[in-house]
């Protein structure tokens, strides 16, 4: 099967270049020239573990190629897998389709044969009736089919998922666009993964219903963490034994700071949207927003109150900026609420992150980037633990650091507190 995957981001490539070495032949097609000239290089825009090998086997046995001529691509290939960005739409809370409905009118004009053009992005119910009218205004239906594969992969773990997944969702009520998904998919359900076919609206809907669950449940857990702050608790012992029930599950226990991320802030506002233009409240959903939205405000009244609410001239360090490990996307992570705020507030700030230095603080007054760890915390008079990179979770801050004492607030609960006691440092953490 030849595929072409049109926006060659997180999903897009991972996708593209996980499929290529599932055997089939692949194009990634992006308008970013510079994109695909770094990437014709064997040069990874993106910092995802194990992607950079795996294109460059690809792209040595040409199964994978990479292209910014999106007509040519897309009258070389037949399934046609539309990768591009959603975004939350400015000023507003709707999701913002411009890059999908800008795909589709070139896709319309470059259908030769049969194809199959499928959503990969997350959009809003409807989105496939609407890529569907503007392809028929040039080409007659029979030339083609628009399904919905909405895509589970999470950064830092995107091949794994990619590979492994739980479930392959398709939504089309094509039988013969089914059967022949089913098969491109069948090395995955072969391994393993559940295969669930069913209208191309149910598909979008899907994806959305999904990540507004989980982020109900980091909220959840994130708001019974502050009650267990009041009443000596370990929140981790809640999350365990919360867990342990297989209606519940424990993945997405754990406290810490505000959901982030390219897709949670985006998509649970925007299936809000969808719910209002249907008319329809969906009361849970609003108040995990607003909850969610609340997050930092609490995280930074405790860094607050552990300064003795003094935070100016004070000296205070980031371990990790990134909403979560092993990714480098900033997409509303929560230390862009956190760190602008510390610093206008007066505090000196140092960051580390393993994925280096990041240009959403460049403008900021007596915010610096460090290059390791131990450059980062000296002098510190608070380390805040924010991002949980493997790094971070076993250092030996006394060995590390020699003289000066600092207070180390743990939003990942990665120590536990005896630990870094024990090496003669005050410690908070979430939750307890
Ligand atoms: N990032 C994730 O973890 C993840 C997971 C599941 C689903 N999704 C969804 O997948 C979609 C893509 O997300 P992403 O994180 O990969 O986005 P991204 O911003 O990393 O990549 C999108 C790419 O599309 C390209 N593009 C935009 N317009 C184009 C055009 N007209 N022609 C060619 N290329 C064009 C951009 O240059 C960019 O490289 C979104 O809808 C997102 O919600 C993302």
């Amino acid at each position: 099967m030849k595929l072409c995957m049109i926006g060659t981001g997180y999903v897009g490539l991972v996708s593209g270049v996980c499929f290529a070495d599932l055997g089939n032949e692949v194009v990634c097609v992006d308008n970013n020239i510079s994109k695909i000239n770094l990437l014709k290089k064997g040069k990874i825009p993106i910092y995802e573990p194990g992607l950079s090998e795996l294109v460059a086997k690809n792209f040595k046995n040409k199964r994978l190629n990479f292209s910014s001529d999106l007509k040519k691509s897309v009258r070389e290939s037949d399934i046609i897998f539309i990768c591009v960005g959603t975004p939350t739409k400015k000023g507003g809370s709707s999701a913002d389709l411009s890059q999908i409905y800008n795909v589709s009118k070139e896709i319309s004009s470059s259908i030769n044969k049969f194809k199959i053009i499928i959503t990969k992005s997350t959009v809003p119910v409807t989105t496939g009736d609407e890529i569907e009218k503007i392809l028929s205004k040039k080409n007659n239906k029979k030339k083609f089919s628009v399904a919905s594969n909405p895509e589970f992969l999470r950064e830092g773990e995107a091949i794994r998922d990619f590979t492994y997944p739980d479930r392959v969702v398709i939504g089309t009520n094509d039988k013969k666009t089914g059967k022949i998904l089913k098969n491109l998919y069948s090395p995955l359900i072969s391994k393993g993964a559940s295969y669930l076919q069913t209208s191309r609206r149910a598909a979008e809907l899907i994806k959305y219903a999904s990540n507004a669950f989980l982020a109900t449940k980091i909220t959840f857990i994130n708001e019974i963490a502050n009650l267990c702050e009041k009443i000596d608790i370990n929140v981790e012992d809640i999350s365990i034994g919360m867990g342990l029930d297989k209606r519940i599950g424990g993945r997405f226990l754990r406290a810490g700071p505000a959901y982030g991320g390219s897709c949670f802030p985006k998509d649970t506002k925007a299936i809000i949207s969808t719910a209002d233009k249907f008319k329809t409240n969906l009361s849970v959903i609003k108040s995990v927003i607003k909850s969610n939205e609340n997050r930092s405000k609490i995280l930074l009244d405790r860094v607050y109150q552990i300064l003795n609410k003094k935070i100016r001239k004070k000296k205070i360090t980031f371990l990790g900026v990134t909403f979560k490990a092993n990714t480098d996307d900033m997409r509303d992570s929560s230390s862009l609420k956190m760190i602008p705020w510390l610093s206008k507030k007066g505090a000196i700030i140092n960051y580390f992150d393993p994925t280096g230095l990041k240009k959403e603080f460049s403008k900021l007054k007596n915010v610096t980037h460090q290059t390791t760890i131990k450059s980062a915390i000296e002098g510190s008079d608070l380390v805040i633990i924010h991002t949980e990179w493997n790094d971070f979770k076993s250092i030996n801050f006394k060995n590390l650091v020699k003289g000066k004492k600092f207070i180390i607030f743990d939003m990942r609960n990665i120590y536990s507190s005896s630990k870094i006691e024990d090496q003669g440092f005050r410690y908070y953490s979430v939750g307890k």
